[in-house]
């Protein structure tokens, strides 16, 4: 799964996030995106707990990895979910490239990562916006991805928070050049620049791609905007 998932993010990437698809056709609308270009299929995974909602589990990480991977995309799993260590091999099973653990969600984040790691997928840390980014300066260098949020995270469709492009900047200076830098929350074609320019690498963006009616079409819109791939 990691030699899927690394070159994929080496590049400058939009991730779709299908929190905001419409999930009784899942499949098609996942499709849009993949035909557009996408090789970066995010999925929100939420307990109810660590955030308000509760959103899907690994069974519809299952329900989309065949048409995910056999497209040459990878499933980057975002986990907001309290001890995120507890689960990540039943979703790397179900076909999870890389996951993503919040470095508020277990007083064990290098722990987390450590398993992430030993799965086989991608390690990704992230902070929340009231969370410092020195809160990954001890993992800097053992992580693949450093997602940092760009609004509080439960939701889709949220304002961009203005500082974030700063913090992003922040971020970038504390990890490894090799490391993706990803942007979750309010991205469309007017922030996903903002944040390019501060050293973003990977962008997910939800409701502007799936609550336009047009998903290939935003996909493509915010790619031509930083320049991806
Ligand atoms: C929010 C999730 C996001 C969400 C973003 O907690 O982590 O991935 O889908 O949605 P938009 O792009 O609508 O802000
Ligand atoms: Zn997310």
């Amino acid at each position: 799964m990691t030699s899927r998932a690394q070159p994929l993010l080496r590049g400058v990437r939009v991730a779709p996030s299908i929190l905001s698809a419409d999930f009784s056709r899942l499949g098609e609308e996942v499709a849009e995106v993949l035909d557009a270009g996408a090789r970066i299929i995010h999925v929100d995974v939420m307990d109810g707990h660590f955030v308000p909602p509760i959103t899907v589990g690994p069974l519809v990480v299952a329900g989309i990895a065949e048409q995910v991977q056999s497209a040459g995309a990878m499933l980057d799993v975002h986990l907001m979910i309290e001890r995120p260590e507890r689960h990540v091999a039943e979703f790397v099973k179900a076909g999870a490239d890389s996951v993503t653990v919040h470095a508020e969600a277990t007083p064990h984040v290098a722990y987390a990562a450590s398993i992430v790691r030993e799965s086989g997928a991608c390690v990704g840390a992230a902070v929340n916006p009231g969370t410092p980014v020195e809160a990954l300066a001890e993992l800097a260098s053992s992580i693949d991805v450093a997602l940092c949020m760009t609004v509080n995270p439960g939701w889709g469709g949220q304002p961009f928070m203005a500082g974030s492009p700063q913090k992003v900047a922040r971020l970038r200076a504390i990890v490894a050049d090799e490391v993706a830098l990803e942007v979750d929350g309010g991205i469309d074609v007017d922030t996903a620049p903002l944040c390019r320019a501060s050293g973003a690498s990977v962008f997910v963006a939800g409701s502007a791609i799936f609550a336009s009616g047009e998903p290939g079409e935003a996909y493509r819109a915010i790619a031509r905007s930083v320049g991806a791939e």
